[in-house]
């Protein structure tokens, strides 16, 4: 059985993970930044009559992960998989984000996940073996408008980890990006204007306030026919229990279309089908007029 650490578990797809490798009989290491949240998952895991730990980590403090993956290791003599799954949604356009913000994003969403994987690597590359789960998103493989800062941090994942990839795999260390479409988790309600601090992303005078809106109102409608988080729970567990070297894992036939498409298309074919993924009538407001 394996040592199964996950970011971000306090909710959405890092709890449902925490469940799926603990009903699996994996020795699971469910980490959150606010252990005080963690009433849900220990609930359900009594529930369910499975064993998984609770460990506190806010992916976006690099200097606990060096003492946090010793003491795994110290604990567990292992570590078999890292699922870098924490994340927040920002939306916004670059006009608009605050610098504050859009550092958040990065850091967490990126740069958080990949110096944790850093200090994880040694132990890997010692036990030859191991496996790094990055969580992306359909903004890593598109970039739309008013999506900015969450499309950066999440493109920046995807590039990252392809290149960490080649430098691991002589070690038998397996990398794999998952994407997702759109999933009925805490990750809109956390994130929306209304309920964060961080609100004066979305100036009411902004130019850019039609996109924004409309983006916002758009992901707002489309939650209540989100897919379901255990699909991308029981996903992780496939590639846990894979031989595969895939790097890419589409989770759904939305996320499986978005990427065979990108991935195959040139600029003009881009661009056409972001206009139809975010129909919004930014696009045919066209350009602005010069100044007289
Ligand atoms: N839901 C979707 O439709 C979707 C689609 C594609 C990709 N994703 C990605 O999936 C991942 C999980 O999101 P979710 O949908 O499950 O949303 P969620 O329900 O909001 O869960 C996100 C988790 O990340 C945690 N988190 C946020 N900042 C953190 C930090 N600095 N340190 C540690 N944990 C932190 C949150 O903890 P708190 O409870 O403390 O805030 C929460 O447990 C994210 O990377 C997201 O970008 C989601």
């Amino acid at each position: 059985m394996s040592v199964i650490v996950i970011t971000g578990s306090s909710s959405g797809f890092g709890l449902e993970a925490a469940l799926a490798f603990a009903r699996n009989g994996d020795t699971v290491i469910a980490t959150m930044r606010d252990p005080g949240k963690a009433g849900k998952l220990l609930a359900r895991a009594a529930a369910e009559n499975v064993e998984l730990q609770v460990k506190p980590l806010d992916v976006s403090r690099s200097d606990s992960f060096g003492s946090f993956v010793a003491a795994i290791i110290e604990e567990h003599d292992r570590l078999d998989v890292l699922i870098n799954n924490a994340g927040i949604y920002r939306s916004g356009a670059l006009e608009d984000v605050n610098e504050k913000t859009f550092r958040l994003v990065m850091e967490t969403n990126c740069i958080g996940p990949l110096l944790l994987t850093r200090a994880a690597l040694p132990h890997m590359r010692n036990q030859h073996s191991g496996l790094i789960i990055m969580m992306s998103s359909l903004s890593g493989i598109a970039g739309l408008p008013g999506d900015l800062p969450y499309a950066a941090s999440k493109f920046a994942l995807e590039g990252a980890t392809e290149a960490l990839r080649h430098e691991v795999d002589r070690w038998g260390i397996r990398v794999a990006l998952v994407q997702a479409g759109l999933y009925k988790t805490g990750i809109m309600a956390h994130n929306l204007p209304e309920a964060t601090s961080l609100s004066n992303d979305y100036p009411s005078d902004s130019p850019y306030r039609p996109l924004i809106e409309w983006q916002l109102n758009n992901l707002r409608d489309r939650i209540p026919g989100a897919f379901d988080p255990a699909i991308i729970a029981e996903l992780f567990v496939t590639i846990a229990n894979s031989d595969q070297s895939r790097l890419r894992w589409p989770a759904d036939p939305i996320a499986e279309k978005v990427l065979t498409t990108m991935l195959a298309q040139d600029d003009a074919e881009r661009d056409e089908f972001l206009q139809n993924v975010a129909a919004s009538d930014w696009w045919s407001q066209g350009a602005v007029a010069p100044p007289e």
